[in-house]
């Protein structure tokens, strides 16, 4: 097994990065056998695909890298780097280029809500970005990638673009890529925003009460969980009764994530009592599950030294893994180097 993935480091770490992904990533890290590796990276390349702050990005770089040893991802066991110190990632996309189709980039959701409607205003960066992506996994001949729902089509296109490639520059018995599969938790794949339970949470949600971000106080997590969206009617006893109540059944869904069970049982428990009981209790389980964390990453936040050595020592590893395949890629592409 070779399990690769990556977050932005822009805005904090929220709660639905922590489910959708960050959570696995520790839990494939724990399980993982002596003959598996996990690479995680932060994904500061992706990140000048829209306008940022140079000195920013910096900052937020090493924060990301804070936060993910803080959920549990061990630089001693995983390797934990960021792109920009791994060029092999964007030696690759170049290379990747070559395969993948415009009419594939112009089907990805993200750059047509990203672009919005100023395609003509938006960097080359964004639309190229899923290339990116796939190198980043391609490069490792990853086999398990551990993403939240909303990354599925861009790990749909790595495949697309590593069959293609197999296909036109290597033979069947000797496959330049590896096709790597998404792994996407079931109970908390797409967690949605505290304000709106239609759009999904994220950074770039201009509302912070939106989102539960792990950098939040005890009292603040509390606040966003009261003040959450919810509708007037109780809990209903059957998952059946949430239908057309996004907010609540959001809600729930995190309650089941977080206490590790599902909606189902959560709701067996709190059937027939209203948000003014479930509210409270909610917050109690988030508050026990990331205050730990967020201690962990306030302790760790400033200790510029020890997360630049961490960095460092992730990318040489990387560096390392991402030759052969690289090699391999030039070669298979007539480039003589
Ligand atoms: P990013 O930085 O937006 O998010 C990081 C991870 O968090 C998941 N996620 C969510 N899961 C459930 N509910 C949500 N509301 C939610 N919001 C975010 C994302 O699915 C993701 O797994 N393009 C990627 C970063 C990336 C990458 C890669 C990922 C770059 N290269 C290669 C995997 C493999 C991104 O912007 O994720």
């Amino acid at each position: 097994m070779r399990v690769v993935s990556g977050i932005q480091p822009t805005g904090n770490l929220h709660l639905g990065n922590y489910l959708g992904a960050i959570r696995n990533w520790v839990r494939m890290q724990d399980e993982m056998d002596a003959d598996s590796e996990c690479l995680f990276f932060l994904a500061d390349l992706h990140a000048i695909s829209m306008s940022h702050e140079p000195a920013e990005l910096r900052r937020a770089t090493l924060e990301m890298a804070a936060a993910l040893v803080a959920c549990g991802i061990d630089p001693d066991r995983s390797i934990l780097f960021n792109q920009a110190q791994v060029p092999q990632h964007a030696e690759l996309q170049w290379l990747l280029n070559g395969t993948a189709r415009m009419g594939w980039l112009n089907r990805m959701t993200q750059w047509k809500d990203k672009a919005g409607k100023n395609r003509e205003g938006a960097s080359a960066a964004l639309f190229t970005y899923p290339v990116l992506q796939a190198a980043d996994v391609l490069l490792y001949q990853a086999t398990h990638v551990p993403v939240g729902e909303d990354q599925k089509q861009h790990l749909e296109l790595a495949r697309d673009i590593a069959q293609k490639f197999n296909n036109d520059f290597a033979t069947e018995d000797a496959p330049v890529f590896t096709l790597p599969d998404p792994y996407i938790p079931e109970d908390a794949a797409r967690i949605m925003s505290l304000r709106d339970g239609t759009k999904k949470m994220s950074k770039s949600d201009p509302s912070d009460m939106s989102r539960i971000n792990l950098t939040d106080t005890t009292d603040e997590m509390a606040q966003k969980v009261k003040k959450a969206k919810t509708d007037p009617e109780p809990l209903p006893s059957e998952l059946a009764g949430l239908e057309g109540r996004a907010e609540a059944l959001n809600l729930v869904t995190i309650f089941a994530a977080l206490a590790g069970s599902n909606p189902q049982a959560v709701l067996a428990e709190y059937g027939g009592q209203g948000f003014g009981q479930f509210k409270p209790a909610l917050a109690e389980l988030l508050v026990s599950v990331l205050e730990p964390i967020r201690d962990r990453f306030v302790a760790l936040k400033d200790d510029r030294e020890s997360l630049d050595a961490i960095l460092a020592r992730g990318a040489s590893q990387a560096r390392e893994l991402a030759g052969p395949t690289l090699d391999q890629a030039y070669t298979a592409l007539g480039l003589v180097r």
